[in-house]
C-alpha cells in the first residue's frame, strides 16, 4: 500500500464544508440554536409550525405569518392516490423504506417537480412536512389492514400525526409531547442526513431528492436509527440491576450503547435534557416505571464514567422510551426523527441553492499502480 501523502480527514471530522445561518453548535458545552435561539426556549416556549416558519423565513413569525405557515401546512397533509397504491404495494416493507419510496413518488408528482427557486423550495418543503406524517401512518393503518385516517384539519401538526395514527384524538399531553419532539428534531447543522441532502441539492438536483437522500441516510443506527436500538436494548436489559453487567459485556465486546456518544457533543446534548423528565413522568403516568428506571441507571450509573471520554446521552436516548411508552411501534421511531427534520433539510438546501458549490471532495488512492491488463481468457 502506497504510503498517505494528504493529511486525510477521515469521517470529514473536523472539517467546515461551509458557512450557515441555520444553526449553531457548541459541542464543548453541549450548546444548541437555531437561527440564534437557544433550543430550550424554543422547546419549552415555541410550537414546531412556528419553528417551520422561523427555520424556513430565518426569524420568528409574527401571528399573520404564523397563521399563514400553519394554514399551508394543515392544506397540504393529503397524498395522491398514487402514492397510496404505491403505499399497499410495499405495505410489508419496512416504514423507512416505504417512507424513501413515498417521497420519492411525491416528488413525481408535485406541482413544483423541477423548481428549484426559493420560493418553489419553500412550498415544497411545506408540503413534505406535512405530507410525511400522512405517509407514515396510512402505511402503517394499510399494514395492518385498517383503512388510513383522514388528516384532522382542526389539529396541529403533532396533533394530526397522533390522530392519523391511532384513529382517535390523543390527549392534549400527548400531542405537547410530539410537539416538543418535532421541535427538538427539526435541525442540527452538518450531521449526517442533512450533509446527504445538501450534496444532492450540490448538483443543482431538486428538494425531494435531497429528502429521498436525507432519510436512506437517517435509517443507520448510528444516526436516527438508535432511538429504536435503545428501546430494544431497554427491552433486553429487563430490570435496572441487569443494566451494568448488560452494558460491559457490550463494550467489552467492541460494541457501541447506542443513544450514547455524538460526533459533535463532548457534553450532554442539550435536547436530551427535554426528553429526560417527559419520559419519567410518562412511565410514571403510564404504571411502566421500570423503563425509566433502566435508562436513568445506565445514563447515571453505567455510563457515568465514560464522560471522561466525552461520551453523554444524546437525544435518541430516551425519544424510543416516550414513544413506545405512547404506543408507538418501534419501526416507527425513526420516521418520526424524519418528520421533525424536514424543514431542517429543507432549509439546508436553500442555503445551497442559494450560494452554491459542487461539494465533491477527495480520497487519496492508496492500491496498486500502473497494473498490466491481463486479458480474460489468460487470468488464473
Ligand atoms: N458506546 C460506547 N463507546 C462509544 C460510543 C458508544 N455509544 N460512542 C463512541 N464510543 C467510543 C468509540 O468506540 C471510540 O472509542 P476508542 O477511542 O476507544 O476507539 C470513542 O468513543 C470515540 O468514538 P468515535 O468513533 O470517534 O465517535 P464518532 O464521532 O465517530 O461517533 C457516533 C459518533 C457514531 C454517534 C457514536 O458515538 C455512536 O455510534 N453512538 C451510538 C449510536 C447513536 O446513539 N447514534 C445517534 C447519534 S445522535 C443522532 O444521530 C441524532
Amino acid at each position: 500500500m502506497e504510503a498517505k501523502t494528504q493529511q486525510i480527514h477521515r469521517g470529514l471530522r473536523g472539517v467546515y464544508a461551509d458557512t450557515t445561518t441555520a444553526s449553531f453548535i457548541d459541542g464543548q458545552v453541549g450548546k444548541l440554536l437555531y437561527r440564534g435561539y437557544n433550543i430550550h426556549d424554543l422547546a419549552e416556549k415555541s410550537t414546531f409550525e412556528e419553528i417551520v416558519y422561523l427555520l424556513l423565513y430565518g426569524h420568528l413569525p409574527n401571528r399573520s405569518q404564523l397563521d399563514e405557515v400553519d394554514a399551508a401546512l394543515r392544506e397540504s397533509r393529503e397524498l395522491p392516490p398514487e402514492v397510496l397504491s404505491i403505499l399497499t404495494l410495499i405495505k410489508d416493507c419496512h416504514p423507512m423504506d416505504v417512507l424513501r419510496t413515498g417521497v420519492s413518488a411525491l416528488g413525481s408528482l408535485d406541482p413544483d417537480a423541477n423548481d428549484n427557486s426559493v420560493e418553489a423550495t419553500r412550498r415544497k418543503g411545506i408540503r413534505i412536512t406535512a405530507q410525511v406524517p400522512t405517509l407514515v401512518t396510512a402505511h402503517h393503518r394499510i399494514r395492518n389492514g385498517l383503512d388510513p385516517v383522514a388528516p384532522d384539519p382542526e389539529l396541529n401538526h403533532a396533533g394530526n400525526f397522533l390522530y392519523m395514527l391511532f384513529g382517535q384524538r390523543p390527549q392534549e399531553e400527548e400531542m405537547k409531547l410530539m410537539d416538543v419532539d418535532f421541535i427538538i428534531h427539526a435541525e442540527h447543522g452538518s450531521n449526517a442526513s442533512s450533509f446527504a441532502a445538501r450534496v444532492a441539492a450540490s448538483t443543482v438536483s431538486d428538494l425531494h431528492s435531497a429528502v429521498v437522500g436525507g432519510i436512506g441516510v437517517l435509517k443507520g443506527p448510528w444516526h436516527g436509527g438508535a432511538a429504536e436500538a435503545v428501546m430494544k436494548m431497554a427491552q433486553d436489559i429487563g430490570r435496572p440491576e441487569n443494566a451494568e453487567s448488560y452494558a460491559r459485556n457490550l463494550i467489552e465486546n467492541g460494541k457501541r450503547i447506542m443513544g450514547f456518544g455524538h460526533r459533535v457533543y463532548k457534553a450532554e446534548d442539550p435536547r436530551a435534557r427535554h426528553l429526560r423528565d417527559r419520559s419519567e413522568a410518562l412511565s410514571l403516568k403510564k404504571g411502566q416505571p421500570q423503563w425509566f428506571q433502566i435508562l436513568a441507571h445506565l445514563e447515571q450509573k453505567v455510563m457515568r464514567p465514560y464522560r471522561d471520554k466525552g461520551i453523554y446521552v444524546n437525544v435518541d436516548f430516551y425519544a424510543g422510551s416516550i414513544y413506545y411508552l405512547m404506543g408507538i411501534p418501534d419501526d416507527l421511531f425513526v420516521p418520526i426523527f424524519a418528520m421533525g427534520r424536514i424543514p431542517g433539510w429543507t432549509l439546508q438546501c436553500m442555503e445551497q441553492y442559494a450560494d452554491n458549490i459542487l461539494i465533491r471532495p477527495l480520497t487519496e488512492y492508496t492500491g496498486p499502480m500502473d497494473l498490466e491488463y491481463v486479458a480474460l481468457e489468460e487470468r488464473a
